[in-house]
């Protein structure tokens, strides 16, 4: 039987389980292997001289390659995602670097207009010069199929986006890169896996950030790559064996912690961000709110069908961008800062921050604007929250 999600969180399958008692002495919490090396009991009789991943120990050669407590890690990910495998990484951009080297100079790929600005930017002025035609189009009006080519290899984007929420129906643009014999890569960072499941409604690669809410607490940064197909795992590891951008045992020690939790934080945040979504719809000076999980909103419907709750990421227009301003400088339980997906409060001023190097175009055609704020909310108690907001807004 397969267990809940709440369960997954914090174990593997049984079988799993018993092997990892064995080798880690029985301890509740999984160890950290802080090591580079693992010592090797000899040389195998079927050694081929130059074939690559020759094991010569139990499974363990160097943790560029391998590291048993990413290893865990990159499991429990792997299941919450409904994966073939999951690839642990330093960071989500170093996560959808690699993804990239799966592609060739010539091939196109189709993305939202709405995406995490440092995702826009690598696409610029990195995957751009490596040869690779991106193709940006509006997903919630344009036709994506009439935009793919038969050059056209993947279909990218986020739902909800960041930072305008705006929901992308994942069967249908899967079953749409499918028909070109492309693949869906959806962005999951603002939902988790505890919300969403991409690779089950049919897309083909999931991308964390797992700085955001599979660590939880703002303390460490890391990304994921789950792919649904085993071949796609095998090759994204043999890139990120030779090029080395596997997160480290201590992260991914730290994400591993922070994941036990991961259920009770999405439930307790979301709460709280209907909230403070209500209250806000209240408010003289807030102009419009974006939160995908108010009825009147454009991704509504696909959300009820697509995932199981809506997050806790609000972002708002105010008034003015003087008003803008100054409520990020007055908040004081909630922080300005730039992150999302972690136990504290955080507002962002995207223009400024996390989208700054985007375009005057990218920002018309997205609709984001030097009045939204970007609320990230925490587990905090939502009347001290909501107080907060209030003096910094109204005070
Ligand atoms: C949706 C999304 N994807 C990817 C990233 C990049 O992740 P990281 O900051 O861990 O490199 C971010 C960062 O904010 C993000 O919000």
């Amino acid at each position: 039987m397969t267990k809940d999600i709440e369960t997954r969180c914090l174990h593997l399958s049984e079988e799993q389980e018993r092997e990892n008692f064995r080798s880690t002495f029985g301890s509740v919490s999984f160890p950290i292997f802080q090591t580079a090396a693992y010592v090797h009991p000899g040389v195998r009789d079927d050694y081929v001289p130059g074939q690559d991943h020759i094991s010569l120990s139990a499974g363990f050669n160097y943790s560029r390659e391998s590291n048993p407590t990413r290893s865990q890690l990159e499991k429990i990910v792997a299941q919450l995602e409904g994966g073939a495998g999951a690839l642990a990484f330093s960071s989500g951009m170093a996560a959808i670097t690699l993804l990239f080297e799966l592609f060739s100079p010539g091939d196109q790929v189709v993305v939202d207009v709405d995406l995490y600005g440092g995702s826009v930017r690598f696409f610029e002025e990195i995957a751009r010069r490596h040869g690779i035609e991106f193709i940006r189009a509006d997903f919630t009006k344009d036709d994506v199929e009439a935009l793919t080519t038969t050059k056209t290899r993947a279909i990218y984007f986020e739902t909800p986006t960041n930072p305008m929420a705006r929901v992308s129906d994942i069967a249908k643009l899967s079953a749409v890169a499918h028909r070109r014999g492309a693949l869906c890569i959806v962005d999951n960072t603002y939902l988790s896996p505890y919300f969403q499941n991409p690779l089950a409604l049919g897309a083909d690669v999931v991308i964390h950030s797992g700085t955001k809410f599979l660590a939880g607490h703002h303390d460490v940064i890391a990304g994921f790559l789950v792919a649904s197909d085993p071949d796609i795992v095998e090759r994204l590891r043999f890139l990120c064996t030779t090029t080395g951008s596997a997160l480290a045992p201590f992260d991914s020690w730290l994400v591993l912690r922070g994941v036990k939790t991961l259920a009770l934080r999405m439930e307790r945040s979301q709460e709280n961000a209907f909230k403070i979504v209500e209250w806000l719809q209240g408010q003289r000076r807030v102009k419009s709110v974006f939160f995908p999980g108010l009825p009147d909103s454009l991704g509504y419907e696909i959300m009820k069908r697509q995932a199981r709750g809506f997050g806790s990421m609000v972002s708002f227009e105010v008034e003015s961008k003087e008003l803008a301003i100054s409520t990020l400088t007055r908040v004081k339980t909630i922080f300005f800062a730039e992150s999302l997906g972690g136990t504290e409060t955080l507002l962002t001023y995207p223009i400024a921050q996390t989208h700054a190097s985007v375009s005057e175009e990218g920002l018309r055609a997205s609709g984001l604007n030097d009045r939204v704020l970007r609320l990230s909310v925490g587990i905090e108690s939502v009347r001290d929250l909501v107080a907060d907001l209030d003096q910094a807004l109204n005070g």
